[in-house]
């Protein structure tokens, strides 16, 4: 864990007032370029996670980058939730709010089948806007949601009050 906690200091970088004026913008390619340090945080935050999840769903684009190897580490499949416009076929969608405007997110059509057990993943935990959109999409599908987890978390944008149902569990937590 002190390995870990330092890992956070020399591998996530910040970028103020990116990619708006006020926003402290939080960089992970420190982190997934080095090779020894990316399998080292892949393999600590699994071993936070239950050992019986099904699948992974990962929101674009960051969380593909990290849901995909904790989806591999877990024995786990890897289901994307994709920004409008970029699944065939016929994928459920949901319209969610963002700071300015807002966004739409889809899940493949058949992705999931009903009471598999689930976990949602992504980089970053903010305002929480993408991860509840994510899990309200998810939950379409009946499985059952065994958590939600992230890289890191700034707690101080009050996020996980949008994800009040379901366990938390991050790697790295910062104030904001
Ligand atoms: C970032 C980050 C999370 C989200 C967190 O994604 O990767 O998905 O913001 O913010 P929130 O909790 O306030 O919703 P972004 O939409 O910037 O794009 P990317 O993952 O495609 O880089
Ligand atoms: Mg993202």
């Amino acid at each position: 864990p002190d390995e870990i906690e330092a890992l956070r200091a020399t591998h996530i970088s910040e970028y103020p007032d990116f990619p708006l004026p006020g926003v402290l913008f939080r960089d992970i390619i420190p982190l997934l370029r080095d090779a020894a340090a990316f399998r080292t945080v892949i393999r600590y935050w699994t071993s936070l996670l239950p050992d019986d999840i099904e699948y992974v769903v990962g929101t674009e684009a960051r969380g593909f980058v990290v849901g995909a190897p904790l989806a591999y580490e877990l024995g786990a499949g890897f289901v994307p939730v994709r920004k409008a416009g970029k699944l065939p076929g016929d994928p459920a969608s949901l319209s969610y709010d963002l700071e300015y405007g807002s966004a739409v997110v889809q899940i493949p059509e058949g992705s999931l089948p009903a009471g598999a057990r689930t976990l949602i993943v992504d980089d970053l935990l903010a305002t929480g806007g993408t991860a509840a959109a994510t899990l309200e999409l998810t939950r379409r599908f009946d499985v059952e949601v065994v958590g939600v987890s992230f890289l890191l978390e700034l707690e101080g944008l009050h996020g996980r009050e949008r994800l009040p149902d379901v366990p938390l569990t991050r790697v790295w937590s910062l104030p904001n």
